[in-house]
């Protein structure tokens, strides 16, 4: 979905507007253009804080006040902004996140926001407000009751401002596409749909696409990817999606990204408590997809090529089995040991198609990889492994400036070898069974890494989707991934 209200810049005041927003600072208390305001009309607001129980201005803190006669607006909004000295960048939009339930509560239709936050506070902070102020309506009529349509932003440089929050709007479209991709239940977006959908919404922005289907695939030789695809009523697809951005002809980057749409294990079949959550299998597609679409957005001046592979996994009469031996587009033989452990699979040739048909200096994967990963590190931190120093510093600053957090994961020469085969050259499951799982998966996908190529792999299985209780619900995609990505082309691409 789009963003669900509208935004206005303006450098006064106009007529109308159920509400004021106003910032509170742990150290300064009221802006000073609320001050301003209030004492105009008669001074309420200050009163009614001075009396405020348990009030202290820090983030997320929040106050409706009903105003009395003589305001223009019925209601003020006090979003307390904590330390303003500490309000930079990532934080700002922390803090503007925190804010949007705010203005949900108020049920406020026109909220008029008087700001006095220097342009390169309030930009991110409006940002945060927006990433947050996403919704899933298309299966449920949203409650009844008024809600935000249109923030009049009252600034003196408001055209700056205007400037500065329209820069992430890229960014912003990206991360909510992502969101609707992984939010989508896995009825209505089997591969073939996620195919076409990524087609008609990246084309018009100017990014080239092709689609793979099953045939092709055959064709080419990817037994990987087929296989894992080949219990499903819904045949596998490879979506490959060109941003050329760059003037030239560099190399590429190229992102790749696990689009299961879902995972049930296969025969290898999961418990049934928590499977619907497999809908998310395909996060990694969905990040890529978004970052693609910021890329495109934004005219990003890099060429970077964004190829999903996308599969279904399911349990059928013409499932592949546990035991069965694959003919991996590499050359590389595979045998199953679980059919569960398939996103290392669809990887495997999406990684070799994209390398040696594009020769990137640099791949970065995202997968919802294992349940090992989350086991370690939870919903906070995504698991990088990555196979270079330089690549790794550049990805950990894009994490710290976006905000999307890396931890950095082992990769060892004893995983890669613990996924070498007894028959074959590879299986897809460790000799010690699920043990240092997430690094097992990171050592299998390493022997589709072509020598001298600078590579991360992502394991947003933790990170992809949140189970924490919010506006959203309790369970539902964060969209990460784009954010980072975007900022990581931005800052050593281009
Ligand atoms: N999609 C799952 C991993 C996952 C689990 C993501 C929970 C998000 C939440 C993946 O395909 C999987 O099933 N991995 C197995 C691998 C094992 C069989 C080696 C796992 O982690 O248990
Ligand atoms: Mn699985
Ligand atoms: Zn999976």
């Amino acid at each position: 979905m789009t963003q669900p209200f509208e935004i206005k810049y303006l450098k006064t005041q106009r007529k109308g507007g159920d509400a004021v927003l106003l910032t509170y600072s742990v150290e300064n208390g009221l802006s000073s253009t609320g001050q301003k305001f209030d004492q105009t009309h008669g001074g309420f607001i200050a009163h009614a804080l001075k009396h405020a129980q348990g009030w202290t201005g820090k983030v997320g803190e929040g106050l409706v006040l009903s105003l009395p006669p003589g305001y223009p607006y019925a209601q003020a909004l006090i979003a307390g902004v904590g330390h303003s000295k500490a309000l930079n960048g990532n934080a700002a939009q922390v803090a503007g996140g925190k804010i949007w339930p705010l203005l949900e509560r108020s049920r406020a239709k026109h909220v008029v926001f008087l700001c006095d936050l220097p342009v390169m506070t309030a930009g991110p902070l409006l940002a945060g407000l927006r990433l947050r102020s996403y919704q899933f309506p298309k299966f449920k009529k949203p409650d009844a009751g008024p809600q935000l349509a249109m923030l009049d932003v009252v600034a003196d440089k408001h055209t700056a401002l205007a400037a500065a929050d329209s820069a992430y709007t890229p960014e912003i479209r990206g991360v909510f596409f992502t969101r609707d991709l992984v939010n989508e239940p896995p009825n209505l977006i089997v591969p073939d749909m996620f195919a076409k959908q990524l087609r008609d919404t990246l084309k018009p922005l100017g990014v080239e696409i092709d689609i793979i289907d099953e045939k092709k695939m055959a064709k080419l030789g990817m037994g990987a990817i087929l296989a894992v695809g080949q219990g499903s009523a819904h045949p596998p697809r490879l979506v490959v999606m060109r941003w050329n951005g760059a003037k030239g002809k560099k190399a590429p980057t190229l992102l790749v990204g696990k689009g299961v749409t879902f995972d049930t294990g296969g025969i290898s079949i999961k418990p049934a408590a928590g499977m619907e959550e497999m809908k998310m299998d395909m996060g990694g597609a969905a990040a890529v997809a978004g970052a693609m679409m910021a890329l495109a957005l934004r005219k990003a001046k890099a060429h970077v090529v964004g190829i999903v592979a996308l599969a279904e996994n399911m349990p059928s009469g013409t499932a592949y089995r546990p035991a069965d031996i694959l003919h991996s587009l590499s050359g590389k033989t595979i045998e199953v040991l679980n059919t569960d452990a398939e996103g290392r699979l669809i990887l495997a040739d999406a990684l070799t198609y994209g390398q040696r048909t594009y020769k990137p200096h640099t791949v970065i994967d995202l997968a919802t990889l294992t349940g090992a990963m989350m086991m370690a590190l939870g919903y906070e931190y995504c698991g990088a492994f990555v196979n270079q120093d330089k690549l790794w510093k550049d990805l950990n600053d894009a994490a710290t400036a976006s905000g999307e957090k890396l931890w950095r994961m082992p990769l060892d020469e004893t995983w890669k070898k613990e996924m070498e085969g007894s028959i074959t050259d590879l299986q897809n499951m460790g000799k010690n069974g699920r043990m240092a799982g997430a690094c097992t998966a990171a050592g299998f996908l390493e022997h589709f890494i072509e020598d001298g190529t600078a590579w991360a792999h992502l394991d947003i299985a933790g990170t992809a989707w949140s189970k924490v209780d919010g506006a959203l619900g309790p369970k539902h995609a964060t969209g990460y991934g784009v954010r980072l990505l975007n900022r990581w082309v931005a800052d050593t691409q281009e």
